[in-house]
């Protein structure tokens, strides 16, 4: 199994009415929308959607309290 790739959160345009799907693994492309890269891994993505047209910080650092939202774990030690 590869290891988790850290990385910031990032600020992203969402829609309602559309499924999402977080990834929870960390080896996604982008860090943030599953790709399908988990398979090797015991992690599964997260389904969500939003209340609102807007833009949203998601987590891609995984150490978020608050997913698939950042929370700010990415900069506490
Ligand atoms: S690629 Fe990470 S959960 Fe699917």
């Amino acid at each position: 199994m590869q290891e988790k790739i850290i990385k910031n959160s990032k600020k992203i345009n969402l829609e309602t009415g559309k499924d999402y799907y977080w990834c929870a693994c960390g080896l996604s492309k982008n860090g943030i929308f599953c790709d399908g890269s988990h398979k090797s891994t015991n992690f599964q993505p997260m389904k969500f959607t939003v209340a609102e047209n807007k833009a949203y910080f998601l987590c891609s650092c995984k150490k978020t309290n608050n997913r698939p939202f950042c929370d700010g774990s990415h900069s506490k030690s």
